[in-house]
């Protein structure tokens, strides 16, 4: 049994390299090809039944029905954070989903879909631990995720930190000690301390604003921006996106 689940994980792997089956990665005819980094619960992470083959979560759950929606297959490519800007640029896929939140920055090389979630970025401290508010970060070690938008208001706060290439990197030096403070998005931040004894979440709605997750598809494409939005808008109307923020966030803690 376990072999059978090994070698269909395997055969999962392969493809998604690939984009085997497919030709081309563009959304050509009937496919959505979508890029995501799959570390970042409730949002994207792989397990061994997931809604999409090996991928799971909220976004995971909201590009199957966006594919639904207009009657196209989707296919799911697995890379670094870092590189799902480039990929979309390069035409290898044709939209990102990753909670990736809409920026200023970003918008200069992509477009982004009509925003699904809002989020803000929060302190992962110890339990015992003394900061209260961001400016308490200045004189501690503080870690981020590289690339992620916690490790740009860091930069702007003008504070030295450590950038890990995981989410779990960093609680992992936070957990042993090696580090004070883990800045990350607040969904992901509670998930991580569901998970992990000894941490809590600190919050500073001064320090850190409001992020808007979003879609980004390569700039001009419009004909898949609308029918992202029409896909998105209809499930922020009917409830469908809430009612899985709610089942994600359950299933999360209840593990
Ligand atoms: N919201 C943050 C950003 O846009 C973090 C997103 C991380 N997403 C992921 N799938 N790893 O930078």
């Amino acid at each position: 049994m376990k072999k059978v689940t090994l070698i269909l994980a395997a055969v999962l792997a392969a493809c998604t390299l690939t984009a085997c089956g497919g030709g081309s990665a563009k959304e050509s005819g009937n496919t959505i090809t979508f890029g995501t980094n799959p570390e970042f619960p409730p949002f994207e992470y792989v397990t061994s039944n997931g809604v999409l083959g090996e991928f799971d979560g909220i976004d995971m759950a909201i590009a199957q029905k966006i594919g639904e929606d207009n009657g196209m297959e989707v296919k799911m490519e697995s890379m670094e954070f870092d590189s799902l800007l480039v990929a979309l640029q390069n035409g290898q896929i044709d939209a990102v989903i990753a909670g990736m939140t809409a920026t200023d920055e970003r918008r200069e090389t992509v477009d982004f879909s009509t925003p699904y979630y809002t989020a803000t970025q929060v302190m992962i401290v110890k339990e015992d631990s003394d900061i209260a508010t961001a400016a308490d970060m200045a004189d501690k070690k503080i870690c981020v995720i590289q690339g992620y938008t916690g490790e740009v208001c860091v930069q702007d706060m003008g504070y030295t930190y450590e950038a890990f290439k995981k989410g779990t990197e960093a609680i992992m030096e936070l957990v042993n000690g090696k580090c004070d403070v883990v800045v990350l998005d607040s969904a992901t931040a509670q998930k991580y301390v569901s998970d992990n004894e000894g941490l809590k979440i600190v919050e500073d709605a001064s320090a850190f604003e409001a992020e808007e997750y979003a879609i980004a598809v390569q700039k001009d494409n419009t004909e898949l921006l609308n029918k992202i939005n029409a896909s998105i808008e209809k499930m922020l109307a009917d409830g469908t996106i809430n009612e899985l923020a709610v089942q994600y966030t359950e299933a999360a803690s209840a593990e």
